[in-house]
């Protein structure tokens, strides 16, 4: 490939399968697979995913002409020029490079070196822990995706350890149970098979494992500190960087896999000390706790993929993680990582890295940002109602994206089962959809099946697929008009966000 054509896809790498799949079909290799890949042309629809409303403001609130490249490693006024760096590759390395494992293995070192070049780093790493991928989609633009992983599978190759996988884009066993959407879902999912089966040979385990919160204590991918990986999902990169301290940059889909099946990752972004300072000191003055995904949304539109470091909200924590208060920075997390790019933030007293390095953590330049009362009002005077009938009255309510835990999951069910018993009410006035891994699922419905039940029996399923994946679905917006507790789901779709206990007035009610 000429330099030049690369560094034109160089953003791409970073953000769209169609990246991997036109490097993988563009990179020499001579032998003819009969599938469907290797086109070298990246796909129409894929030039749209370089527009983005990834946007920076400034403290002044004016646009700072910052754009995302997706990687969490912060390239504002990136030039081509950028991508000049040169790979330094071990002998080990430079044998793969030169085929001595094999024509598959060396084109995925390729694809890696450039990948990595583009983004100015000059050495791979060794990973450890365990990767995480978020192809979950059996949409047909992943085809060649798929014929890629197929040829690695087909000759030999696996993840250098077992991974976890997102969750599936549906659920046909409890919720899209009916005609309609199982014509869309085949439709819609013609490679899922082909991909689950790809994972399975590649080194996922069963699907019961499928979730985006690959870090909960039911799945167990949980890196050490300080551990190199390679991890595609934003909100499990953002979640694993900074709650974990594990080291990844966020990965377009495939490219984790790239990563995957060499055990190698270049070394560049959040992966460095350097890459890991914030830019923005996010200082919150609210008077009551913030409402979490607000807060998560304001930091994603100031920082777009700079680091932030936010201060003011230990108190919310009691000195540490647990299984109890994680969900407040999984909401705010995932809600940067969706209304901006950001793959890793730093809590004053609460995240490993500021407990250990402070403030030391801001780089010189910061910038401030105060979120007071004023600025959340603010901010959520901007969630718009997207419903085609504005004046309509909710039909469904979706809680969990990313995917709950167990204890967050328990304590909904005893959310709404307490309130319909002090309503006096036998159900939900519209159906409420807890989105959780299938192991969850089941622990609950064993360690917890009194209170399972009643939930079920009132109106709430327990599902393991992807919640945005179902309210993307095609025509969705005009069958569903849905209220979430995640503004990563609220940014992605036509769904509303409220605060929970406006949530279970509406479950009770049906009405806004
Ligand atoms: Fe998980 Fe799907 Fe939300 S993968 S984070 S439930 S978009």
């Amino acid at each position: 490939m000429k330099r030049r054509t690369f560094v034109k896809l160089a953003p791409l790498v970073a953000l769209a399968p169609a990246a991997v799949q036109a490097l993988w079909g563009k990179v020499a290799f001579a032998k003819s697979h009969g599938g469907k890949s290797g086109s070298g042309e990246v796909p129409d629809f894929a030039e749209h995913m370089l527009t983005s409303d990834m946007n920076g403001t400034g403290p002044d609130g004016k646009p700072t002409g910052q754009t995302a490249t997706f990687t969490g490693a912060s390239k504002a006024g990136a030039t081509a020029d950028s991508a000049s760096a040169k790979m330094k590759l071990t002998a080990d390395e430079q044998a793969i490079l030169d085929g001595k494992e094999g024509p598959e293995k060396a084109k995925l070192m390729k694809i890696l070196v450039m990948f990595g070049e583009a983004f100015g780093a000059t050495k791979l790493v060794d990973l450890g822990g365990a990767p995480h991928s978020n192809l979950y989609i059996g949409a047909p633009y992943l085809a060649s995706l798929i014929d890629m992983l197929e040829q690695c599978a087909a000759a030999g190759l696996k993840s250098y350890a077992p991974y976890t996988v997102n969750p599936r884009p549906y659920d046909v066993y409890n919720v899209q149970n009916n005609p309609t959407d199982m014509e869309l879902i085949y439709q819609g999912y013609p490679e899922q098979m082909r991909l689950d089966w790809v994972h399975s040979k590649l080194g996922a385990p069963d699907l019961n494992q499928r979730t985006c919160a690959c870090y909960i204590d039911d799945i167990g991918n949980r890196p050490e500190p300080g551990t190199y990986v390679a991890w595609c999902e934003s909100s499990a990169v953002n979640y694993g960087n900074s709650a974990l301290g594990i080291r990844t940059n966020r990965y377009g889909a495939g490219m984790e896999m790239v990563c995957a099946m060499l055990g190698k990752a270049p070394l560049f972004g959040l992966m460095t000390d350097e890459g890991r300072k914030a830019k923005w000191l996010i200082d919150v003055k609210t008077t009551k706790e913030p409402d979490w995904g607000v807060l998560g949304t304001a930091i994603g539109r100031k920082c777009v993929e700079d680091v932030p470091y936010v201060a003011g909200v230990e108190q919310y924590f009691g000195g540490e993680v647990t299984n109890d208060n994680w969900h407040k920075l999984k909401y705010m997390g995932s809600a940067t990582a969706a209304a901006g790019a950001v793959g890793l933030y730093h809590v004053e007293g609460v995240t490993p890295e500021p407990k250990e390095k402070g403030r030391d953590l801001l780089a010189e330049d910061f910038q401030t940002y105060v979120y007071d009362d004023k600025e959340q009002q603010r901010v959520i005077g901007t969630f718009e109602n997207l419903w085609p009938d504005k004046d309509g009255d909710p039909t469904a309510v979706f809680i969990g994206c990313p995917h709950c835990n167990y204890e967050e999951s328990v304590r909904w069910a005893k959310m709404i089962v307490d309130a319909l018993d002090k309503a006096g009410q036998e159900k939900t006035a519209i159906p409420v959809y807890i989105f959780m891994p299938t192991v969850t699922r089941t622990r609950i419905l064993m360690e917890e099946s009194e209170l399972a039940g009643r939930a079920k029996s009132a109106g709430v399923s327990y599902t393991n697929m992807c919640a945005v994946s179902y309210s993307g679905m095609k025509g969705f917006s005009e069958r569903v008009r849905g209220v979430t507790n995640s503004a990563k789901n609220r940014n992605y779709s036509s769904i509303r966000y409220f605060p929970d206990q406006k949530l279970i007035d509406i479950m009770l009610s049906g009405k806004i």
